[in-house]
């Protein structure tokens, strides 16, 4: 069930890197069915291709990888002379995968690192010419393990604290022109590759629903909204926060200590 009324976005251009899969696809879509004009980027030009066509409403797919600024940039060069004007962007491309410390080489830490924190540094350094200011808005999607150490996770958890903190810089270097920047993090999501990779089988998941306040997991069209929310004018005083679209995961055991 959604607050928004169906024309909020209309007029408005969203750039979704990592748009082609998942949570951020949900974002896609419903920037679409609120009458944004929508772009998103993958790595994969066909994934591109037909996350744009599932999006529907004039989408377009394109295909960068995040860790190449120049790739990424010229993409959002393409976005402005296809689309006129770039209001949102949000920085969603994300690599993942669990491995102890001792099993994970220098290149696979920097490898997610290198998709996670400088892929968000490439994707918002790149955008800022482009957007339309005052009002344009970022959001960058983080993560609770940026904030709570997670075994198995160490180059995720840097990666995402540093997201953080690249949030909170650039909504005080950028604020004065009138460009907002905040971040979602979602806790566990359904049907995404991240509870895939995380929580694969039931025991798993159900272990992990056992620690969340809501005692659920959480919607994409969830997370979809709070990414609305921050990019309308309703959150016209809000920059340099992170959302948590989480089901109160983050407040640990919740009370539940196994007994509900
Ligand atoms: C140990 C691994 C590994 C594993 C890869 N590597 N998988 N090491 N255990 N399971 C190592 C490789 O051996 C290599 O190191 C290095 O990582 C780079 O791997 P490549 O396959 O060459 O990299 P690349 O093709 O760029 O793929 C990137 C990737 C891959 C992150 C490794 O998984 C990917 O493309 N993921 C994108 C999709 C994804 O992960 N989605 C989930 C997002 S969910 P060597 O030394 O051998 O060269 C999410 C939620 C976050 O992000 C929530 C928690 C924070």
């Amino acid at each position: 069930m959604s607050a928004f009324r169906d024309d909020l976005l209309a007029g408005k251009t969203a750039f979704i890197a990592g748009g082609t899969s998942g949570i951020n696809l949900g974002i896609a879509k419903r920037f679409a069915e609120l009458g944004a004009k929508v772009a998103v980027a993958g790595r994969n030009p066909d994934k591109a291709a037909k996350a744009a066509e599932e999006i529907g409403r004039g989408a377009r797919g394109y295909s960068c990888d995040v860790r190449d600024y120049a790739a990424t940039r010229t993409v959002m060069e393409q976005v402005v002379e296809a689309f006129g004007r770039l209001d949102i962007v949000i920085s969603g491309a994300a690599g993942n995968f669990l491995a102890p410390a001792l099993g994970m080489s220098a290149n696979a830490f920097r490898t997610v690192v290198d998709i996670d924190l400088d892929g968000t540094f490439n994707v918002f350094r790149g955008c800022y010419d482009l957007l339309q200011k005052p009002g344009a808005s970022l959001i960058a999607i983080t993560a609770p393990q940026a904030v709570n150490p997670m075994m198995l996770q160490i180059h995720a958890c840097a990666a995402k604290a540093g997201i953080n903190q690249v949030i909170r810089v650039l909504a005080m270097e950028w604020g004065p022109d009138g460009v907002r920047v905040n971040g979602i993090s979602p806790g566990p999501i359904a049907g995404t590759e991240g509870m895939a990779r995380l929580s694969p089988d039931e025991e798993a998941s159900a272990r992990s629903k056992g620690r969340i306040a809501l005692r659920r997991w959480g919607e994409i069209g969830e997370v979809a909204e709070s990414a609305v929310f921050l990019c309308s004018e309703s959150a016209a005083y809000v920059t340099g926060t992170i959302l948590d679209c989480d089901g109160g995961s983050q407040l640990g055991d919740a009370g539940g200590q196994g007994l509900g």
